[in-house]
């Protein structure tokens, strides 16, 4: 049996935001110190304090917008500590993640300056849950305003005349949990409260995003929307891919194909939250002015064993390509309502892009996803209608084998990503291409996959897993024929 489908290349539904493809990096664990800044001194390769190998890397995926401090972090973080000279800054306890001390070397200017060298948007969380209207009221004027006032002047002070652009502000992170433990009505007028302060100044105008819920938390969304609603620009969604419980979620490595399909159907659980958020929203907003923000989501495993658990560093194989293939395509199919949306995290964190050892850094097998899906930023999505669906069946229950989106990009280029979740089958598939100008053309093809599904990346062996060409596609006759090996995320690219 084939996966039959449409593919409409002169029906567009919207644009993809480029922020779909954005990132997360907290103060947890080895992602900001050691997997980002390094500072100056240090013997590994650095501009500015920021590592080379890791500023590469993040440039040619072009991530697009990354949000920091936190996290759980964002709730207890005091951004007055981490401005001014770094010799005199406050240490303080992170609490949340391992009890470590934070210098505070990494702050405001530091941040800010890593999206200047990414050429990335700058999106700050702020403190609702220990901080104070005042706090949040003076830190975007510290960085945004132009004229003559305390924080701008001492912006001047600490060695930045011009202010900055940020357009993305959160208020507040999870505070139905770490973020303060509220109650959706509570937290709902202390945003309205919190949002008030937040100024546009100047050209500077905030996109102000709202702490939304956690997954299948409906009422959070539909208290917020309907006390907040128009305040806001954004509202946030987490929702993190665990095949065990929380206790035991299972190790990043080491599992066999019963993880194997929870961890897809799990992940896949994504486009129902997505929908029955959205239609929630859909009530309060129909015309879709604001924003799902989905600022946290990726795998979430036991943490390597061995390493500080409180860190969450963890492995990253075959199975999480699949994860980012499968979501990303979901997210793209909602981009009418799905305005942002930030994996966590950047470097050594749960679902990281990238991970290090001292001196030594690899790319993840879902760096590689990334690297192949982003010419969808800022792409036109294109109709694409599924007739019939090939499954993947275990223990009695079935998911869709392929899952798939398709854009247009500003060059002119249809592109299809396609992902075989299937652990053992091959999918053939054939695609009706309608609206294409002759029955000519070229398909050229990038996959990422490999023998096993437990396949990674390490120190060693840093290339077990990559992008690579993939020549199993075929045109001809306003049709593509194609062939998914198993475990695949495949880029098609029509020229
Ligand atoms: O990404 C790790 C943590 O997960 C974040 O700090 C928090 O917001 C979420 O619970």
């Amino acid at each position: 049996m084939k996966t039959q489908m449409v593919l409409n290349t002169d029906f567009t539904r919207g644009t993809i935001s480029k922020h779909i493809y954005g990132h997360f990096a907290e103060h947890l664990g080895r992602c900001i110190y050691e997997g980002i800044w390094v500072g100056e001194d240090s013997p590994i390769p650095n501009t500015e304090g920021y590592r080379n190998d890791v500023l590469e890397a993040l440039k040619q995926i072009r991530i697009p917008v990354l949000r920091w401090p936190g996290g759980c972090f964002a709730d207890e973080y005091h951004w007055k500590d981490g401005v001014g000279p770094r010799e005199n800054r406050k240490r303080m306890v992170n609490t949340h993640w391992g009890g470590v001390v934070e210098n505070n070397h990494f702050g405001t200017h530091e941040f800010l300056r890593l999206c200047e060298l990414l050429d990335c948007e700058p999106y700050i969380c702020g403190n609702v849950g220990s901080g104070t209207v005042q706090e949040m009221q003076e830190w975007v004027e510290y960085m945004t305003f132009d004229g003559e006032s305390p924080m701008a002047d001492w912006r001047r002070k600490n060695g930045r005349d011009k202010p900055w652009k940020v357009k993305y502000f959160g208020v507040g992170n999870e505070n139905w949990g770490c973020g303060g433990n509220m109650r959706p009505e509570y937290y709902a007028d202390l945003y309205r409260q919190f949002q008030t302060y937040v100024r546009n100044f100047g050209e500077n105008k905030v996109y102000k995003i709202a702490g939304g819920a956690n997954d299948f938390n409906y009422n959070w969304t539909e208290i917020l929307m309907r006390e907040a609603g128009r305040h806001m620009h954004g509202l946030s969604l987490h929702y993190y891919t665990v095949p065990g419980v929380w206790e035991q979620k299972g190790s990043a490595t080491d599992f066999e194909t019963d993880e194997w399909f929870t961890t897809m159907r799990k992940a896949l659980v994504m486009d129902e939250l997505v929908t029955k958020h959205s239609t929630i929203m859909d009530k309060y907003d129909p015309e879709k002015r604001v924003g799902l923000v989905v600022d946290e989501w990726g795998t979430w495993f036991d943490p390597e064993p061995g390493t500080n658990p409180g860190f969450l560093y963890q492995q990253n194989t075959l199975r999480d390509a699949l994860v980012a293939g499968v979501t990303l395509n979901i997210f793209n199919n909602h981009c009418d309502r799905v305005h942002m949306a930030n994996i966590a995290q950047t470097v050594n964190v749960l679902q990281a892009m990238l991970l290090t050892e001292g001196g030594s850094m690899i790319k993840t097998p879902s760096y590689h996803v990334f690297e192949l899906y982003k010419e969808h930023q800022g792409a036109e999505l294109l109709e694409l209608h599924i007739q019939e669906q090939t499954s993947y069946s275990f223990d009695g229950v079935s998911l869709p084998q392929v899952s798939t989106s398709a854009s247009k990009g500003t060059d002119g280029r249809t592109r299809i990503t396609l992902c075989n979740i299937h652990p053992e089958q091959e999918a053939q598939v054939e695609l009706e291409l309608r609206g294409l100008k002759g029955t000519q053309g070229k398909v050229s093809g990038r996959i990422v996959t490999a023998e096993k599904m437990q396949a990674h990346n390490t120190f060693a062996e840093p290339d077990c897993v990559r992008a690579a060409d993939f020549s199993d596609a075929k045109l001809s006759d306003g049709m593509l024929h194609t062939v998914l090996p198993p475990m695949s995320v495949v880029l098609l690219t029509l020229e």
